[in-house]
């Protein structure tokens, strides 16, 4: 099922081929992707850069299982994303895939620590409650575990949302603007740690951002332009 560990050749963990995505149909269709070829290793850090409106969202999106492609093959961690419905691409999303956004969307009828290890009890994980203390502690929220979203600030939102998207130890951590929301300094903080926890849990880490400095922290940059990769270079 997996390489062996003395396996040398690296490991992909997604591989997309002619990924196309359309919108709309007649005269209203949109051409948002129009054939992304990209095949990411294990461990590698990516940041995704492109003007407004190039689909980098959209390209993320479908990387990370939340939608589907219109057209193309795409793996991810092993399961075949084109050959999964609804139920089986949430099924496999989770344990494989974490998920920042630029908007926290941290449930706000819950505290820190539900809001970190609900999606672990789902998953049917036992010590749930010890892991999502265990997390929170790692992006310095020990003292914020039963503070509910609305008393905690937009960095500490988003520090219980990384929490939340590491804790069931995905293979892959996905980030769409993680730091849009975020006042300079608050943003390099919540940035030192994506890439911190990224790398202690030993998960590929991709991420969209408009900011030349946070992309240049990444170990290859795929530029979009138009729905095409425009460029795909590695440091
Ligand atoms: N649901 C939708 N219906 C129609 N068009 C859409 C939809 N979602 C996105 N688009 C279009 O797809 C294109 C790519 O959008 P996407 O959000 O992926 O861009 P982006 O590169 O993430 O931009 P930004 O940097 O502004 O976040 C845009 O032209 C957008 O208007
Ligand atoms: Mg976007």
């Amino acid at each position: 099922m997996t390489s062996t560990p003395t396996s040398i050749a690296p490991e992909a963990v997604i591989t997309a081929t002619a990924l196309t995505l359309s919108l709309g149909t007649g005269e209203a269709k949109v051409e948002i992707l129009r054939g992304i070829d990209l095949a990411v290793t294990r461990g590698e850090t990516l940041a995704l850069l492109g003007p407004s409106g190039s689909g980098k969202s959209s390209l993320l999106a479908i990387l990370s299982g939340l939608e589907r492609a219109s057209g193309g093959a795409l793996m991810v961690a092993g399961a075949d994303f084109t050959a999964l419905d609804e139920d089986g691409l949430a099924a496999a999303r989770r344990g494989r895939i974490g998920i920042v956004l630029q908007a926290f969307h941290l449930l706000p009828t819950m505290t820190a620590l539900e809001n970190v290890a609900t999606p672990l009890e789902l998953a049917g994980q036992l010590d749930a409650m010890a892991r999502a203390e265990a997390e929170l502690v790692a992006v310095g929220l020990g003292h914020r575990l039963h503070h509910y979203p609305a008393q905690l600030s937009g960095g500490e939102q988003q520090r219980v949302a990384i929490a939340r998207a590491l804790a069931p130890q995905p293979a892959i951590l996905f980030a769409d603007e993680p730091t849009g929301n975020l006042d300079h300094a608050t943003g390099e903080a919540v940035a030192d740690l994506l890439f911190a926890r990224a790398a202690d849990a030993g998960a590929t880490f991709i991420m969209v951002t408009h900011d030349e400095a946070l992309a240049a922290r990444c170990g290859r940059i795929v530029r979009l332009a138009d729905g095409q990769i425009a460029s795909d270079v590695r440091a």
